[in-house]
């Protein structure tokens, strides 16, 4: 089973049916990361194009690791080095990219809607790596897997999501997948970056506005803590950095107030000592970099699925023949090529080359 679109542009327009799927899928993938030879074959001769104008460590370099574990060719293009620097429209931009017959296009923007305008006039499959503070999608499910790793399960868990919720893309992706699948959601802020309208945001569910961040994390299982994103804050939302680690920040007293076995996370990048303390972020309830590990395995499933991928088995997982891959990076100006992977036996029992030829056609034509 693929999914019921052919792009990826937020955890609105999924079932929880479809997150569930992602999420197995990913698990899936999380073998591969673990391997000596992490390559797969699954995407050979499929394009991804990671378009980015806003800054990225872990979505793009997950994105770009992603496609290339699935033996993808991958592309990365930075708003700094496009041809938008010279007056192109974004629209233009997609255009020209689309007339390469690229197989995906990642993008991440700073407006809000950017990626759905992509979709209308794209055959490439198109995902959103972050639109404003609108969506990030493949967050939400890198930070559901974790959770489900670590407690089990979604369902019945309860959720403090604290800090900056006004420009949170971050905060909105996961609002709504973690009321798909059960969770009771409690937001807290500073008052000037709760906006007024989030209870509203998510048509069913359990999700409520508390009006102190001790509230929210009153008895959670899970603490996620929003990074302050003082790039998109025009206005002065609270008195000083200070003041705010003071009153907002999680540090091991409001931590206390949470379940004695809580896990914390910070979808990054952190501002320590602000809205995390550094015992926090590096304590023994942080996840911190299991979300990052988790990131991967999400969009390799992400991109398989949307590839149409259906049976995902053990001939799926196997190991690719010798190749050179390479990735041209435009922001450094670079092309790189990636080490030959070796050949290793598949690794169903009694699978034989012929096997592994169908599967790689069979995933092809998925
Ligand atoms: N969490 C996240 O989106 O991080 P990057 O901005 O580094 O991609």
């Amino acid at each position: 089973m693929g999914l019921a679109s052919k792009h990826l542009l937020g955890i609105s327009e999924l079932t929880p049916a479809e997150i569930v799927h992602v999420l197995d899928t990913a698990e899936t993938f999380r073998a591969i990361s673990q391997r000596e030879i992490k390559k797969v074959p699954t995407l050979r001769g499929r394009t991804v194009i990671n378009l980015f104008f806003e800054p990225s460590t872990r979505t793009r370099t997950s994105f770009e690791l992603a496609g290339k574990r699935l033996s993808a060719d991958t592309i990365n293009i930075s708003a700094s080095t496009s041809s938008v620097t010279k007056g192109e429209t974004l629209l233009d931009t997609a255009r020209n990219l689309e007339a390469m017959s690229p197989d995906f296009i990642v993008i991440r923007h700073p407006s809000a809607g950017a990626p759905h305008a992509l979709a209308r006039i794209c055959r490439a499959a198109v995902i959103n790596a972050g639109d404003g503070a609108h969506e990030h999608p493949t967050q939400a499910l890198l930070d559901a897997l974790t959770i489900r790793q670590h407690k089990g399960r979604i369902e019945g868990l309860r959720v403090a999501i604290i800090g900056d919720l006004l420009h949170s893309r971050v905060a909105r992706s996961n609002m709504h997948l973690l009321t798909k699948l059960g969770a009771e959601v409690r937001l807290a802020g500073p008052g000037t970056l709760v906006p007024a309208e989030f209870q509203a945001l998510v048509a069913e569910g359990d999700l409520r506005v508390e009006s102190r961040i001790e509230e929210a994390i009153e008895g959670a299982d899970v603490v996620m803590v929003l990074r302050i994103q003082r790039e998109r804050q025009s206005a002065a939302f609270f008195p000083s950095l200070r003041e705010y680690a003071v009153h907002y920040g999680l540090n091991l007293k409001r931590l206390g107030g949470a379940h004695p076995d809580a896990i914390v996370m910070h979808p990054g990048p952190m501002n320590r000592g602000i809205e995390i303390a550094s015992d926090v972020a590096d304590g023994s309830r942080s996840l911190i970099l299991d979300q990052v590990s988790n990131g991967l395995a999400v969009r390799m499933a992400v991109l398989y699925l949307l590839a149409g991928g259906s049976v995902l088995n053990q001939n799926m997982l196997a190991q690719t023949k010798p190749e050179t891959a390479t990735t041209t990076d435009t922001h450094a100006g670079t092309t790189t090529a990636s080490a030959p992977a070796e050949r290793l036996e598949p690794v169903a029992a009694g699978q034989t080359k012929s096997d592994d030829k169908r599967r790689v056609k069979s995933a092809d034509h998925n």
